[in-house]
């Protein structure tokens, strides 16, 4: 098992490459199937999670062509097994965004439940919900899926909560539907909007996207397109607070500020000074952070995806922060790993309160899941001495070439 190892207290200096982000490219790539024709998508960030849809759309018949380093082109007019199975769907929940579309292009799809993950149980009854709305008939047994629709009708689908992903089902199974569909309380994550954009290069006719209230009307057919993926979001603020973390000096480029204003303003309470290019993002952090609160909720609110790693700036900061988790019942998974590390931490139901310590001391420590080891990374650069972290494999779900950006940036991280 592969294990990170980082030799703390370097102030993060340089440039790096933000790459495509995995939470638009896993939707965008589902969204293939919907057309017999050819999709050709750059800026394709290279992780576990990419890979692994790409395996299940090749098991369903997709042809799978490689062109390059982050580019790839999908056909799926050979889309011969409208099924997703438990031993691949387990290891990337995400596999469930295979399912509007597979419902709107064969009128069929036997999807896995994903099950539940460490961060929380994770249920789908709302992307089941929409879906029967417009007509479909899905039963659940066995821990599968079971739906089928002759052609699935538009409707007025109002989610009990705000689900990305449910959204994102969604929108696919309407873009094909007989009639319009309008989502309301639909997710407004620029992820969201990604999909959109590429399903309207692909013909289809939608509006709202970004907003809470997302219509769509159904077309006859969807065809071929090529598009690029939108930076990661969630990857730049992650190196945001390792430049934070560390009172260091970095330039993050390929990607924009336009999405993470939630991010930036925090960081800039927590005493971070920034200059916003087009497409980069310059942070100067102050040689000790103040402690900064959040909460987390739907965008544009503060990401849930960048809460662990705002505990692990916290850690090292000048005061005491509460940290609110809203949206996931069990993400704070990185509490204990942080401890270990020396941090002062003290749940209260879904808050953390963190006291800020002088200083951090390198240990062994374990990743849980995708943004826990991010915060674990972060805190470990900002530590004294050595740090280990185990189970690295959550990291590579979700981070492409860690440690080799993180070297460019000057810390001392080697992977063994
Ligand atoms: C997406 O997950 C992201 N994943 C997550 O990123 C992100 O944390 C999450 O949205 C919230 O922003 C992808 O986009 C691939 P939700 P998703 O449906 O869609 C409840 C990462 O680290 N819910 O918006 O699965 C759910 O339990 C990952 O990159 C239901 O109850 O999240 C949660 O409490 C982690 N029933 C809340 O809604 C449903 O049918 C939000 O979940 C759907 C969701």
């Amino acid at each position: 098992m592969d294990k990170l190892v980082i030799e703390g207290g370097v102030s993060l200096s340089g440039e790096i490459v933000i790459s495509g982000a995995k939470n638009a490219a896993l939707p965008i790539l589902c969204a293939a199937l919907l057309t017999g024709e050819t999709m050709t998508f750059s800026n394709l960030p290279r992780l576990k999670d990419v890979t692994t849809l790409l395996d299940l759309l090749a098991q369903m018949g997709v042809r799978v062509a490689p062109e390059g380093e982050r580019r790839v082109s999908l056909n799926a007019d050979g889309l011969n097994n409208p099924s997703a199975l438990y031993d691949l769907v387990r290891t990337m929940r995400a596999s469930i965004l295979v399912l509007g579309p597979l419902l709107a292009r064969c009128g069929e799809a036997r999807v896995s439940l994903p099950g539940g993950c460490a961060i929380g149980a994770r249920p789908v009854d709302q992307h089941i919900k929409g879906l029967q709305a417009m007509g479909a008939e899905i039963r659940v047994e066995q821990g599968y899926i079971h739906a089928k629709a002759k052609r699935l009708r538009g409707a007025r689908v109002c989610t009990d909560m705000v689900t990305v992903t449910g959204t994102e089902n969604l929108i696919m199974a309407a873009s094909l539907a007989e009639g319009e569909t309008i989502i309301e309380n639909a997710a407004r994550e620029p992820e969201v909007a990604d999909l959109a954009n590429c399903l309207a290069r692909m013909g289809a006719r939608i509006s709202g996207a970004g907003t809470d209230v997302i219509r769509v009307q159904g077309v006859e057919r969807l065809s071929g397109a090529e598009y690029a993926i939108m930076p990661d979001r969630i990857e730049t603020g992650t190196y945001l607070c390792a430049a934070a973390a560390t009172g260091g000096k970095v330039r993050l480029s390929n990607t924009s500020a336009a999405y993470l204003d939630a991010i930036i303003d925090k960081l800039m309470d927590a005493g971070c000074e920034f200059d916003l290019a087009r497409d980069a993002i310059t942070l100067q952090a102050p040689a000790r952070l103040k402690s900064v609160s959040l909460r987390t909720a739907p965008y544009p609110a503060f990401p849930t995806d960048m809460q662990a790693q705002f505990m692990a700036i916290n850690c090292v900061a000048d005061g005491v922060a509460t940290i609110r988790e809203t949206i996931f019942e069990n993400r704070f998974m990185h509490v204990a790993e942080l401890q270990r590390l020396g941090a002062d931490i003290q749940i209260e139901g879904n808050n953390a309160i963190v006291r800020g310590v002088a200083g951090l001391q390198g240990a062994n420590v374990m990743a849980t899941d995708l943004r826990a080891s991010a915060s674990l990374v972060v805190a470990a650069l900002a530590a004294r001495g050595e740090t280990r972290i185990d189970r690295i494999y959550h990291l590579d779900r979700g981070y492409e070439n860690m440690a080799e950006k993180l070297s460019a940036l000057g810390a001392k991280a080697r992977r063994i």
